[in-house]
């Protein structure tokens, strides 16, 4: 077993955990964090998008004992934040979710976008939110949400 600390939506968590312990298995199962979902577990589908440092990133390879000292922020951790409530509104306004199950990963992935780089034009949005996969919606909705929010962000600055 490994000793870990790591800050986990603004609260330091130690731990004990196995060397091969996924960061998405420890968020669900020792953590009851279970927003963060899993899909393929290999990288692929996004649906366990996290945010390490501030950055989006896969959960499921992402190893808990590697984020020792770490800052892990998950879909449970934004309260009342502006953004990620206007994310979930347009999401809904668009009818950018079906089963849901997708939707954890998109918006973080989304949110990460949208806050790191304001410049991104329809092209690029596509483009960066490709690597996240959805089997219901047919993404036309997810990527109007995402740039009715860069709009709105343009509008405001
Ligand atoms: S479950 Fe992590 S990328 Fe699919
Ligand atoms: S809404 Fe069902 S997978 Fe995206």
């Amino acid at each position: 077993m490994i000793e870990i600390s790591l800050t986990i939506n603004g609260e330091v968590v130690q731990a004990s955990v196995e060397p091969r312990l996924s960061l998405v298995d420890f968020l669900r199962e020792k953590q009851h964090l279970t927003g963060t979902h899993v899909g393929c577990e290999h990288g692929v589908c996004g649906a366990c998008t996290v945010h390490i440092d501030g950055v989006s990133a896969r959960s499921c390879i992402a190893l808990a004992a590697a984020c020792d000292g770490r800052d892990i922020r998950t879909i449970e951790g934004f309260g009342d934040d502006a953004q990620m409530n206007a994310l979930r509104s347009e999401f809904s306004k668009e009818h950018a979710l079906q089963c849901g199950y997708c939707t954890p990963g998109m918006l973080m992935t989304a949110y990460d976008l949208v806050t790191r780089f304001p410049d991104l034009d329809p092209a690029d949005i596509a483009r960066e939110m490709s690597g996240n996969l959805c089997r219901c919606t047919g993404y036309q909705g997810i990527i109007r949400a995402v740039e009715n929010i860069y709009a709105a962000n343009r509008a405001k600055a």
